[in-house]
């Protein structure tokens, strides 16, 4: 948890006791029929400055400008329980398609600025939001990221297409070369050699930005707090006319070579978890793709 941020207005407080209850971690009392800070620690959830109804409370910790957007317009008003029309808000999600074919036109910066805004919104483990983001703004930015990349499975192609190597490898508990090789090495190596031959970008599928969305290592759930923050990117891209795609193969040379995220100006305390490619779309849909028959099921004992 954080130093505690909330300061209440007493001359506001109407001593309703609304923040008291909504606390998820009893940093406020009722003294004398008014709210107080009485405890030491706060998630800075902002919660009790959401619920006051006399605006009498304020979340030092809360940074407005994060809720400001440049390119489209923001409605900071909150949206009650079942005021949104759920009907709309699936077909977006249903609507979201991975992109592998990008045109070449820029992604204004202010509209990334503004994605990383609205991937804050995602909820965080113990609310510590230490996500990061690296935007990747150009096409000529993202080809040297691509090239960091390109090398990692180069290196990686020669030691899988080492039959020794790998049947060592095995034998000592190591089976991820053997893996690699049996999934993954044919398509790899077609990419690259296509790459080289042709210029097509296999790895991007062309994209003019991305962002790349990490966590600082003291994050509590650090995987999780960037893949949601990353949906929220994924889905708003979409609404924003942009066509997205996460870029799994990018994520990987990263976690295992810590070099290629330090050239993108990532340090060493924080560990990437996504990347996402953005650009305007060459694909046009008709229609929603389904999904497979799920698992569900009931434990109710
Ligand atoms: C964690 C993760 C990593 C992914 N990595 C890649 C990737 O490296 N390249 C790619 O073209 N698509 C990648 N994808 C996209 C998936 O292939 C895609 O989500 C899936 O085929 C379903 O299609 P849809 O996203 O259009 O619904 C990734 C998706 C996820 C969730
Ligand atoms: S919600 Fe606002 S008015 Fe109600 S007790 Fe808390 S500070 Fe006072």
């Amino acid at each position: 948890m954080e130093k505690v941020t909330t300061k209440i207005d007493p001359d506001l407080c109407v001593g309703c006791g609304l923040c008291v209850q909504v606390c998820p971690v009893k940093t406020l009392s009722m003294v004398n029929g008014k709210a107080e800070v009485t405890g030491d620690l706060s998630l800075n959830c902002g919660h009790c400055q959401a619920i006051c109804p006399e605006g009498a409370v304020t979340v030092g910790a809360i940074d407005e400008t994060m809720s400001e957007f440049v390119t489209f317009q923001g409605d900071s008003n909150w949206l009650a329980y079942g005021e949104f029309n759920t009907g709309q808000l699936v077909r977006l999600m249903a609507s979201r398609r991975s992109c592998r074919s990008f045109l070449s036109r820029p992604v204004e910066r202010s509209v990334l600025e503004d994605l990383v805004k609205i991937g804050c919104t995602a909820p965080s483990g113990t609310n510590c939001q230490l996500w990061t983001f690296t935007i990747i703004p150009t096409r000529e930015a993202l080809m040297a990221f691509g090239e960091q990349i390109r090398s990692f499975y180069m290196k990686l192609n020669i030691m899988a297409n080492n039959g020794l190597l790998r049947k060592f490898l095995k034998f000592i508990g190591k089976p991820e070369l053997d893996t690699y090789y049996r999934e993954y090495y044919q398509t790899v190596k077609e990419g690259l050699e296509e790459f080289d031959r042709s210029g097509v970008d296999r790895l991007f599928h062309g994209a003019p930005a991305a962002i790349v969305v990490g966590c600082k290592a003291n994050a509590t759930l650090p995987r999780e707090d960037a893949l949601l923050a990353s949906q929220n990117i994924l889905l708003a891209a979409h609404s924003m006319g942009l066509g997205s795609c996460l870029i799994g193969m990018a994520v990987e040379p990263m976690k295992r070579d810590i070099r290629i995220q330090n050239a993108i100006g990532i340090p060493h305390d924080e560990k990437v978890y996504a990347v996402v490619a953005l650009g305007h779309t060459a694909e046009e849909y008709r229609r929603i793709a389904g999904r497979k028959k799920v698992t569900v099921r009931y434990f109710e004992p």
